[in-house]
């Protein structure tokens, strides 16, 4: 039976295949073929038709202005960090997508958040297809979570869950996790692009029709883009991903797509004996704890999301072989060459024969260009071997002609800087504040070389011997005072 309900399709060209080949008979792309389900000729025309037809009776046109728009309404999950990376809260009928490495705390995450809405009135269902019913029980225990009324599940055939689904009618479903479901339409493996994909588009389609709101786990795997849950982002209405390092203590849900909030939210946690925690106010987290200033590092502000965070940027350079290494964690390393170059150009600092390495603390990945100017203050730091004086904090984007661009919102960033206690900033010139920050010292540039000067010479920025030992507000906020 299985024979003929199976095709194999093209992912280049479309082309069709009675069986698998390694390479596309119509394209010649070879290990594109995916399993999918055949559906008979006159079938083809039919197969949304039905649908179709009901919803061209039921919708007329309408003028947009004459549409009301209601902002759709969001359960909170009751983990404010959560709720933040979500847009506010679970959406009736949406469907979220939690991707991250394997172990990195999504099914803990997820139990939790099952568990404060269940407390809250709201009929969750939990299908787990990796543990069995025990260990998630085991796992709620140690989360604390006492006589919890979460109802669990554990079924991997697609077919089940979804008669469950239909027949429990439930608020807000887990699947946890989607790289386990199978369906029996299709032979492939679970875990295979092609039943990753009819698996989630038919548990989409089943969230849309029923107004549950379905929450896919998906563990990004070692190739990635492939078998990975990026196949599935544009199927689903939010994408989070778990990022950061899972040998600290932190780790960061980012919103990579949201059609019911900001992209690029992040949402801080903490992971404790009792699960996670959210931390509200992450600055700290970013920064490392030295009691003085050490050569090659940098603090700036970034600005991923709506919440400006501080984040320590390291760098190091050191002599190295006939051709030196350029690496960086957690930033952009084609930007890294293109700002070596900038340096050597317009500030006259040449790092050819050395190696150099740079670092966002805290496992932060930052996409943003505003980060520049902090990367080449941090280098030219290490290659000099001066530290950059106490409570300084840098950001701005940097051209190829050596100019110094303005970030976005750079008030909003100066002004979470001087809340933690930094006392000197090197800004871009446009983001320089009209009216001075208290306790800070603000140096406006537009070209690198200027921010290159203003660190190696004026004295008002060369931190002293003798200041007080932590990055705390109180602490710089004195050092202020003694210095004026
Ligand atoms: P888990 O949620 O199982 O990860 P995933 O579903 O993403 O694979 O994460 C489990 C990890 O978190 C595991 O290494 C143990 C740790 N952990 C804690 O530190 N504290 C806790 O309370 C729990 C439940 C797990
Ligand atoms: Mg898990």
């Amino acid at each position: 039976m299985a024979k003929d309900k199976t095709i194999y399709t093209c992912n280049e060209c479309g082309g069709i295949s009675p069986k698998w080949l390694g390479k596309c008979p119509h394209c010649n792309a070879w290990n594109t073929l995916i399993e999918s389900v055949a559906v008979a000729e006159s079938a083809v025309k039919n197969r949304y038709s039905a649908s179709f037809q009901a919803l061209a009776k039921t919708s007329e046109i309408t003028v947009l202005a004459d549409i009301d728009a209601t902002d759709v309404d969001r359960t909170p999950t009751g983990h404010e960090e959560l709720d933040r990376v979500l847009g506010g809260g679970i959406v009736a009928g949406g469907v979220v997508l939690i991707g991250g490495d394997p172990g990195i705390g999504k099914s803990t995450l997820l139990l939790q958040a099952l568990d404060s809405l269940q407390r809250a009135g709201q009929n969750t269902l939990y299908v787990t297809g990796e543990e069995s019913g025990a260990q998630v029980a085991l796992r709620s225990r140690r989360l604390g979570l006492e006589r919890s009324q979460v109802k669990v599940m554990a079924e991997i055939q697609l077919e089940k869950i979804l008669a469950t689904l239909e027949a429990h009618q439930p608020d807000v479903a887990v699947i946890d996790s989607i790289q386990t479901v199978y369906s029996d339409q299709l032979t492939s493996a679970p875990g295979s692009v092609a039943q990753v994909r009819e698996c989630a588009a038919h548990l989409t389609r089943a969230a849309k029709t029923s107004g549950t709101a379905i929450v896919l786990v998906g563990h990004v795997t070692k190739e990635g883009a492939l078998a990975g849950p990026r196949v599935l982002e544009h199927m689903v209405d939010t994408v989070l991903y778990f990022e950061g390092d899972t040998h600290s203590q932190f780790r960061l849900v980012r919103a990579i797509k949201n059609r019911f909030g900001a992209v690029n939210e992040i949402g801080v946690f903490a992971m404790t004996e009792k699960g996670l925690k959210g931390v509200s106010n992450p600055s700290a987290i970013f920064l490392s704890q030295h009691s003085e200033p050490v050569p090659g590092s940098c603090v700036m502000v970034t600005l991923e999301g709506t919440r400006p965070m501080l984040v320590e940027i390291q760098a190091l350079v050191d002599s190295g072989g006939p051709s030196p290494r350029r690496l960086s964690v957690g930033l952009d390393k084609d930007r890294l060459a293109m700002l070596l170059a900038v340096l050597h150009r317009h500030a006259g600092v040449a790092c050819m024969d050395q190696d150099v390495f740079v670092n966002a603390v805290g496992g932060v990945r930052i996409s943003e260009p505003a980060a520049d100017l902090a990367v080449l203050l941090a280098i030219t730091s290490s290659l000099r071997g001066k530290p950059l004086p106490k409570g300084f904090i840098a950001f701005g984007e940097v051209g190829l002609a050596g100019e110094v661009r303005p970030a976005p919102r750079g008030q909003e960033r100066l002004k979470e800087a001087a809340k933690l206690g930094f006392s000197v900033a090197v800004v871009p010139k446009a983001n320089a504040p009209k009216k001075a920050i208290e306790g800070m010292t603000i140096h406006a540039v537009d070209r690198v070389e200027q921010a290159m000067e203003i660190v190696r010479g004026s004295p008002e920025v060369q931190g002293g011997a003798g200041k007080p030992r932590l990055h705390t507000a109180s602490a710089a906020r004195s050092m202020v005072s003694s210095n004026s």
